[in-house]
């Protein structure tokens, strides 16, 4: 292992509400601290590369991909994740509107796609079907074809 991967750097963030502090590896991404370090399993990996969208998590309120990311750079900032934004209500209507409409099969895209469907509802209450799939064309769904998971977000949208 090189020097630069054995180094370790102290951080400190608040992730779902709680603070967090732990001498991290510098090159740990963030997905990976979450998952490994603190048992958050709730965001996958998948291609490790930006591409699939599973890893999303918001950091200070934006989404992004947790595996472009290294935990060291969310040294004092506020992370969330899918149990956390879950737990609090924020996505209930979602997941509901999600599994009425039968918008998740196998689950794995399922966490990263409520993240970021919920911040275009949050930001564009007026998006169209098309914006809803511009949107999520950076989040990979190989189970549902997305026609489902584009009428869930659209119900919400519409209430
Ligand atoms: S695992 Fe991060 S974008 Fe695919
Ligand atoms: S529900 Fe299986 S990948 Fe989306």
């Amino acid at each position: 292992m090189s020097p630069i991967m054995e180094q370790a750097l102290e951080t400190t963030l608040t992730v779902n509400g709680t603070p967090v502090t732990r001498r991290i590896p510098a090159r740990q991404h963030l997905i990976d601290f979450l998952r490994e370090e603190l048992g958050l399993t709730g965001s996958h990996v998948g291609c490790e590369h930006g591409v699939c969208g599973t890893c999303t998590v918001r950091v200070d309120g934006k989404i992004v991909r947790g595996c472009l990311m290294l935990a060291v750079q969310a040294d004092g900032r506020r992370v969330d994740t899918i149990e956390g934004l879950s737990d609090s209500g924020e996505l209930a209507e979602l997941q509901e509107a999600f599994h009425r409409r039968n918008a998740l099969q196998c689950g794995f895209c399922t966490p990263g796609m409520l993240i970021a469907a919920q911040e275009l509802i949050a930001n564009e209450p007026g998006a169209s079907r098309e914006r809803i799939r511009e949107h999520l064309s950076g989040n990979y769904c190989r189970c549902t074809g997305y026609q489902a998971i584009v009428d869930a977000i659209e119900d919400v949208l519409k209430k």
